[in-house]
């Protein structure tokens, strides 16, 4: 056991927050001690993100007072924060994509907020080395454009740290990683900690928390529920005291009648990033697409959905070969993909939930052409209530809402536009485990209604409890195709991993 400080590092007493006089956080008390990793867990809009900014300065509290080593501090903007050495590693990374690594690793360190004044060659040798210290290859010269939100995530990481901050709070920072990457991660927070840094870690992963955090906080619909131990909690414990329900068990898939190939890929092929990728999907089937994050399968959903068309190879829909060019010709052929990336496609942040539900169709809002703001609302208002998008209003601004609710809001978008092929990337990424079992009978239900599901996800009880069969992908190749009698989790990992050279 710790032994426990008289004083704590970081104590938060009776943090309250109101948006728009909605109460969002309720008199939070809270208590960080140093060296210790603190995890945050709670339902998608339960509050985590909006203490993590109250933390480091985005947000005031409506009410309340936070005091560090004893002293009452005030936290009134981001570079306060900093000088307080609290750095928050954001749910959504944001980055300056024009600059270089290197400028974004050390953008906002220096008094003014500013980095110029800081020498290039000094900058890049200093910003190399965060990144050798974190164990990832990224060119420090290069633009941040086209890093992998992976990547960008790095970056994040290792301006932390080069930031020399005393509390670092981690918002979701591991939902883009490899489980290699998890490892890195883990690695050096747990090496922050024995240096005596506090961490603060958002994930909605169970294993995760218990794997790194000493603590742990529940937060339920912006009241603090519990701070514990973690090894005093059991998952039903956790789960209870974070949905305040019992979890919705998944039993299994429905079963649903495999009908003819709906959609078909032979030799599909771009090159350097993939190669000769041949599969089919039934009516009625859900084929996983397994793999690790980076390893090309959601450049292979782009280009079957026409947003980067392969170069080689054949796409059949119902039998027949098409080309696809644009999103809008897939659309046309009853294909629809759910992106990965989903904050950054197609999310309208500045306009209504509502609008942003109903925004791929507007033949069914509009049959005469005119709104009809009587079905534009009842169809927002079933795909709120289905997936349990926690909101204050339909007019709310899609931006305002959670991490996990935005997500949600574009699944919904999605699912409303009733294709007959539905690629579906990572779809749970972000999203709470009292709203995945929700999420899966969807699924199945639409399985059974002869839609052709391809699932992507890095999950593995998901690709297990979901799938028909599993497709497995590395380095752009794919390396295995797994019955769903066969499929294991060893088994989808194995092919997952990339094979050392054989000569080397
Ligand atoms: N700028 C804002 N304006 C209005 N409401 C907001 C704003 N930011 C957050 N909220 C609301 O505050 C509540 C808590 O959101 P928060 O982002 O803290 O949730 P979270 O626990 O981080 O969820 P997730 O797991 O989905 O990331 C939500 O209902 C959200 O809609
Ligand atoms: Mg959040």
């Amino acid at each position: 056991m710790k032994k426990a400080d008289a004083v704590p590092f970081v104590s938060a007493r009776g943090i309250s927050k109101s948006f728009a006089g909605i109460e969002v956080l309720r008199d939070v008390d809270l208590d960080l001690a140093k060296g210790e990793i603190h995890a945050l867990l709670g339902e998608n809009g339960a509050g985590k993100s909006t203490f993590a900014k109250i933390l480091a300065g985005i947000h005031l509290p409506t009410r309340g007072t936070l005091s560090l080593d004893g002293r009452t501090i005030e936290v009134s903007s981001p570079v306060a924060a900093q000088k307080l050495g609290i750095t928050l590693i954001h749910q959504e990374p944001i980055s300056f994509p024009d600059l270089s690594v290197a400028e974004n690793l050390v953008l906002g360190r220096s008094e003014d907020g500013w980095f110029s004044r800081v020498p290039w060659a000094e900058m890049t040798i200093e910003a190399q080395r965060s990144m050798d210290l974190l164990g990832v290859h990224i060119d420090v010269a290069r633009p941040m454009r086209g890093l992998s939100i992976a990547d960008q995530q790095m970056v994040e990481i290792a301006r932390a740290l080069a930031s020399d901050s005393r509390l670092i709070i981690m918002d979701e920072p591991t939902a883009p990683l490899t489980p290699r990457e998890v490892e890195t991660l883990f690695g050096i927070a747990r090496r922050l900690r024995d240096e005596g840094r506090t961490i603060v870690f958002i994930s909605h992963r169970l294993e995760e928390v218990r794997a790194l955090c000493d603590r742990v906080t529940i937060f339920r619909d912006g009241d603090k529920v519990a701070t514990d131990t973690i090894g005093n909690l059991s998952d039903v414990d956790i789960i209870r005291l974070m949905i305040g329900r019992p979890l919705k068990e998944y039993i299994h898939k429905h079963s649903a009648e495999i009908g003819e190939v709906a959609l078909e890929v032979q030799g599909l092929t771009l090159p350097g990033v993939f190669h000769d990728i041949s599969f089919s999907v039934r009516r009625g089937e859900i084929v996983g697409l397994g793999g690790l994050v980076g390893a090309g399968r959601t450049d292979v959903a782009r280009a079957i959905f026409g947003v980067v068309p392969a170069t080689g190879g054949v796409v059949k829909v119902d039998g027949k070969a098409v080309h696809i060019d644009e999103p809008e010709e897939a659309i046309a052929l009853g294909i629809a993909l759910v992106p990965e990336d989903r904050a950054a496609a197609g999310i309208f942040r500045t306009l209504p939930v509502e609008q942003n539900i109903t925004a791929a169709v507007p033949d069914r809002i509009a049959p005469t052409g005119v709104i009809r703001r009587a079905i534009e609302r009842s169809l927002a208002q079933d795909s709120v209530a289905k997936l349990r998008i926690r909101l204050a209003s339909l007019n709310q601004p899609i931006g305002e809402l959670s991490g996990g609710n935005q997500q949600k809001a574009i699944l919904a978008r999605w699912l409303l536009v009733d294709p007959s092929i539905l690629i579906l990337d990572e779809p749970t990424r972000g999203i709470d485990i009292g709203v995945k079992a929700e999420f899966y009978d969807m699924i199945g239900e639409l399985a059974s209604q002869g839609k052709a599901i391809l699932l992507i996800s890095s999950e593995m009880p998901e690709l297990l409890a979901l799938c028909d069969r599993v497709l497995v992908m590395a380095e752009g190749r794919l390396t295995a195709e797994i019955a769903r009698s066969e499929a294991s989790q060893e088994r989808i990992m194995s092919a997952a991993v990339p094979r050392v050279e054989a000569a080397a």
